[in-house]
């Protein structure tokens, strides 16, 4: 290891790299940096080496191809910022290669390919994270250790929802936006994934799940600007509402949706027999935002109000996102044990197909029946 750190290759140099990841870098100078990056457009790889560098960062070396960027004795580690259906292929080749891995989600499109890579990354010796970053997140880690010390009760229900048009309707996205709206995307892989991994971080694993779902709009007009004209012909659910049983009484409800012009409902809320928990979707993606917290009081002038309660301390970054390489650092420096494993990834993707299933099939799905 350098003085700069570990090393890291980013694998993916388009809009989460320039607008997320690479400023994210910026508060781990000194235990970790960019020290190769590759695109195959090698444009897009020269701009983020360029904006790192206008950040105060060192310059990385623009590999001319993956084999270069895995073969460099330099990299250490990848962050994996490749669109979706290249995630598994690039994961593997990367863990082959003896380098460990940060894969933005999903970590594969099939169970079993996932079982694959946490196979050999176990076999190798190597890291295997997993986004999205939720549960690394201050917020979350403070709000894990309420709950479980009893905040709320016993937590019985969590609903949640992240609805919006989708990224053709973003009019500051910078990618190409047809492949959230492709069957290997979709609305759950791509936003339902953030609540579905808040729900099962915070109470635990689902066992069954139904779901409802279809394509409502079917054409999408691109409003990007420089995209203009460029029409989306939508082929996965852009609404899908899920159910899932959590055992023992507790249940979770989602909505996952690029259908939803707009909407005021919170990002998520958990209720217990002794209190609510609510999230705003304004805040979702601070690390450090409060919460909206009401705890029942039974007595008979017992008050009873919202309140806010806010994690202790303060980050170093200023996006949840971000939360993801920074964790990833620390489990390489052997400074905290993995949160976002790709266990954890894996039984989130085992609920999204479970929910593709029942959709086709019409009933409840046991999450330990999906195999494919
Ligand atoms: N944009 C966001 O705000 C955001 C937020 C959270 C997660 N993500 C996730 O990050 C990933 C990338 O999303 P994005 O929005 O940056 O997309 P993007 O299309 O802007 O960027 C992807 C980049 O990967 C490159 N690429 C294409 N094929 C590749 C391959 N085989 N190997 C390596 N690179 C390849 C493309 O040329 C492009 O520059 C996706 O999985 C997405 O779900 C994005």
């Amino acid at each position: 290891m350098s003085e700069r750190g570990i090393g890291l290759g980013i694998i993916g140099c388009g809009d989460v790299a320039l607008r997320t990841y690479g400023p994210g870098l910026a508060p781990l100078a000194g235990r970790a940096a960019a020290v190769a990056v590759y695109d195959p457009d090698p444009t897009r790889a020269e701009r983020l080496a360029a904006e790192l560098e206008a950040l105060g960062l060192p310059r990385p070396a623009v590999a001319p191809t993956l084999d270069a960027l895995l073969a460099d004795s330099d990299v250490a580690a990848v962050l994996n910022l490749s669109p979706a259906p290249f995630h598994h292929e690039t994961n593997v080749a990367s863990l082959q290669a003896g380098k460990h891995v940060f894969s933005e989600k999903p970590l594969a499109g099939t169970l079993a390919d996932a079982q694959a890579a946490i196979d050999l990354a176990h076999e190798r010796g190597l890291a295997l994270l997993c986004a999205p970053a939720v549960m690394a997140t201050n917020r979350f880690r403070w709000l894990k250790a309420q709950i479980d010390a009893g905040w709320l009760g016993r937590p019985t229900l969590a609903t949640g929802q992240m609805a919006s048009m989708g990224p053709a309707a973003w009019r500051e996205y910078k990618g190409d936006p047809a492949v959230f709206y492709g069957p290997s995307v979709g609305p759950a892989l791509d936003l339902g994934v953030y609540i579905l991994h808040a729900i099962t971080g915070l109470l635990g694993p689902a066992r069954r799940v139904e779901a409802f779902g279809g394509v409502s709009i079917p054409r999408r007009n691109v409003l990007i600007p420089d995209r203009e004209g460029q029409v989306i012909d939508v082929t996965a659910p852009d609404h899908l509402l899920i159910h899932l049983d959590l055992g023992d009484n507790r249940f979770a409800q989602v909505l996952s949706s690029f259908a939803t012009p707009r909407s005021k409902a919170p990002a998520l809320e958990i209720h217990g027999d002794a209190g609510t928990i609510s999230i705003s979707l304004e805040s979702w993606y601070e690390p450090d935002a409060p919460v909206d917290l009401w705890q029942r009081d039974e007595r008979p002038d017992g008050m009873e109000r919202w309140t806010q309660a806010a994690p202790p301390g303060s980050s170093r970054i200023s996006h949840q996102i971000q939360a993801g390489p920074e964790h990833f650092v620390a489990v390489l420096e052997g400074a905290e044990p993995p949160i976002l494993t790709a266990e954890h990834a894996t039984h989130v993707l085992s609920i999204i197909l479970a929910a593709a299933r029942s959709m086709e099939e019409g009933c409840a799905v046991d999450v330990s029946r999906v195999v494919e």
